[in-house]
């Protein structure tokens, strides 16, 4: 049987925690929202074409070389050897800009994922890494994968190397919730990196590689004490914490309503707890929630499992429905 001709396609890019408090760049995880969507089709003009944008408040550029979305597709387009196609492409933001949570990765992953759909699917999703990279780090500009990886794959993911792109997905604990909490203000992720210290002492160094083994081996093995006991981070929190108002209390409220551990999500101001199972994930959200609401901020709760697909497909037109 012939393989249907796409026509159009919605896809759906989850938002995601980076870092989880001792994984610095190379460690991140899925949620199941909010998230971006995006959808393309075929255009009769050559050329990425970004008709639509909503929910950005005017500000994301509609021109494809400047927009995050356009980069990582246009770069796979360019590694095909297609610039020569018609694409025409329609970006729905659902999170705000500088929210910690993996926003610009988001739309990068979408960008990639739904072009790579429309043409006909010619690379998996593994091999989609490097331009969705390029997407996001016109953001940001900095190199790391530890949003866009795990929107992409879906899960846990551990990077070995942000140079070499060498990831590795990790078993997400079955009973492993998150409670993420975004308090209504914008950090930078340039900022928070700039904030951080060229160098770190060695007994910070052996702190944070022991927190981030005892991580990894308690996600694997579902232990919730050792993950537990290693979510620490002595490196970005200590520096970050300052940037979000009353973190320090928030995570006193957090480790009282019983989370597992409690840090930023990514470089902020959104945080994160892990929690074991629904219930416990709730209370820590509603309790991080007051705390943000008493300083007084807005704040939005995000609770959810780990996200075992990524980006996928929401919506798919063929010519041969
Ligand atoms: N690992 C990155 C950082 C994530 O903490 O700067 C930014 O989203």
């Amino acid at each position: 049987m012939l393989k249907e001709a796409v026509q159009e396609v919605r896809v759906f890019a989850p938002a995601t925690v980076a870092n989880v408090a001792c994984g610095y760049d190379v460690l991140g995880f899925a949620i199941d929202s909010p998230g971006d969507e995006i959808v393309v089709r075929h255009h009769d003009k050559p050329g990425l074409h970004i008709t639509s944008i909503t929910g950005d408040d005017g500000k994301l550029p509609k021109a494809a070389d400047q927009n995050t979305a356009g980069v990582a597709a246009l770069d796979l387009l360019r590694h095909l050897g297609m610039t020569d196609r018609g694409v025409e492409m329609e970006i729905h933001k659902k999170m705000p800009f500088g929210s910690g949570l993996g926003s610009s990765a988001a739309s990068a992953v979408a960008g990639a994922y739904a072009v790579n759909k429309l043409i006909g699917e010619p690379l998996t999703k593994q091999q989609l890494l490097p331009f969705a990279m390029a997407g996001e780090a016109s953001a940001d500009g900095a190199w790391h994968a530890d949003n866009v990886a795990p929107c992409l794959l879906g899960g846990i993911v551990f990077i070995r190397s942000n140079e070499e792109l060498d990831v590795a997905q990790l078993p997400a604990p079955d009973n492993l919730w998150a409670a993420v909490v975004h308090p209504d203000i914008e950090i930078l992720t340039k900022v928070a990196r700039e904030i951080l210290p060229k160098d770190i002492p060695v007994t910070n160094a052996t702190q944070q590689i022991g927190n981030l083994g005892g991580l990894l081996c308690g996600i694997i093995q579902s232990d919730y004490g050792l993950i537990s006991r290693s979510i620490h981070d002595v490196i970005a929190e200590p520096r970050r914490q300052k940037l979000i108002p009353d973190f320090y209390k928030a995570k006193r409220a957090a480790m009282s309503a019983g989370a597992l551990g409690f840090s930023i999500s990514g470089a902020g101001p959104s945080v994160f707890a892990l929690c074991e199972g629904e219930e416990i994930a709730r209370k820590v959200g509603d309790a991080v929630s007051k705390v943000f609401s008493a300083v007084p901020l807005e704040n939005q709760i995000h609770v959810s499992k780990i996200n075992p697909l990524g980006v996928h497909v929401v919506e798919e037109k063929s010519s041969n429905p």
